[in-house]
């Protein structure tokens, strides 16, 4: 990786090493009560990480080391975004991404690439060039940027990010950017540039909403699958799924069975399946916080004992370790369902739909978790 380290990111490696040395990393820890997210996981054959964010890591040390005891993977949570690293044209700037590939790499972390093409990370300007010029070498350079640069401690790399969606196209093809510059061979052309610079990486494609027994899940899990299949009879370069696991207790029912199939549907593609992004969106934040734990534990259990019966799912990515980063809140549509039901200054607090609480301590979520990885480990 060609890149000077920052004076951050020797801070940051000195950290890690020193962790490091303590023993603080994850794997080296009793397989006991208090054993890791990483260790449990790692012991039943599969592997656990999280979403972070290096600027939160170089400045919140009880942070840094929860993420070092419990994590093995680590997921850029917007750093490695094309609108985060080319703001202006043929001006990456990288320095962010070159610190947490640092920190990761001086903690022997392994890390996913979120993600290559997304309709939400569109820098500005590009929009113009990719619709109006059908010029595809703006994607071609920010990908050849960030592979060239990473693509040694980059081991999975989600190259397309959400491209379903439902209520358009018959085809479910997300009416995004990619799709209107260049039809629906841009995912294609994507995985084949990725496959071309990054031949020894895991190429996957990236979903949401594909998880309760809702007519609006049902169809993303149909026409995700056409996609696959598709993809899969023309060739297409590409060896894993995604499936990003964003909860939400205002949703359900969720059918084991019809999950379960789904699962099954894709592994009998051959394709291996990550859970990428696991976090719970609550619903009833009137209720005790120890009552709230409980219900996202539960949901919790429920689902990743489907996803753990699956051999094919290798991995579990939450996104976000702890409830004090969170890109979940209680908003203001959550607010207006209980008025008058808190004082000026009080309130239900934070999302508590991570493993760990904003204090770092572990919640029901997180033993949810870790009961999990050790019900059904990988034979
Ligand atoms: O860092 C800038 C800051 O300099 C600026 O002042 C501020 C206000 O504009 O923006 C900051 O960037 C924000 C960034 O998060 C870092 O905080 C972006 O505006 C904001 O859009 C970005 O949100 C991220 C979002 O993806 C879009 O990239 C969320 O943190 C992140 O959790 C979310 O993650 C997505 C996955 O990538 C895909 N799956 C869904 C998931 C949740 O939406």
């Amino acid at each position: 990786m060609s890149h000077r380290p920052t004076r951050r990111t020797c801070l940051l490696a000195t950290a890690g090493l020193v962790l490091a040395a303590t023993g603080w990393r994850a794997g080296v820890e009793a397989q006991g009560a208090d054993a890791s997210l990483a260790s449990v996981a790692t012991a039943a054959g599969r592997y656990y990480g999280t979403a972070v964010r290096i600027d939160r890591i170089a400045v919140d040390d009880q942070y840094r080391q929860a993420i070092l005891r419990e994590c093995t993977h680590l997921t850029p949570e917007f750093e490695m975004k094309w609108d985060a690293i080319e703001r202006i044209r043929g001006k990456p700037s990288l320095a962010p991404m070159d610190d947490l590939v640092s920190f990761a790499r001086a903690n022997g972390m392994r890390m996913r690439g979120h993600t290559l093409l997304w309709y939400r990370s569109v820098p500005d300007w590009a929009a113009g060039v990719l619709l109006e010029h059908k010029d595809w070498s703006p994607i071609r350079n920010y990908f050849s940027t960030l592979i060239s640069r990473y693509g040694d401690a980059i081991e999975q790399w989600d190259v397309v990010n959400e491209p379903i969606d439902t209520g358009h196209r018959t085809d479910g093809l997300r009416e995004n950017i990619f799709l209107r510059a260049f039809g629906p061979d841009y995912i294609r052309r994507a995985l084949d540039d990725a496959r071309m610079l990054a031949p020894r990486a895991s190429l996957m494609i990236n979903e949401y909403g594909l998880d309760y027994d809702i007519p609006v899940e049902r169809d993303r899990r149909y026409l995700f699958l056409k996609l696959l299949e598709g993809l899969k009879s023309a060739g297409a370069p590409f060896d894993a799924v995604g499936i990003q696991g964003h909860l939400d207790l205002s949703k359900g029912p969720f059918s084991p069975k019809v999950f379960g199939d789904f699962l099954q549907e894709i592994a009998n593609l051959g394709l291996q399946i990550v859970i990428t992004e696991l976090d719970v969106k609550e619903y009833d934040y009137l209720a005790p916080a120890e009552e709230r734990d409980r219900r996202v534990a539960d949901a919790v259990r429920r689902y990743l004992d489907v996803a753990f019966a699956q051999p094919a799912v290798k991995g579990l990515t939450s996104w976000g370790l702890s409830d004090r980063y969170s890109w979940l809140e209680v908003t203001p549509e959550d607010y207006a369902r209980y008025p008058g039901a808190w004082k000026a200054g009080d309130g239900p607090g934070v999302n508590r739909g991570l493993p760990l609480d904003s204090s770092m301590r572990r919640k029901p979520m997180y033993q949810a978790i870790a009961a999990a990885f050790k019900r059904q480990p990988l034979g």
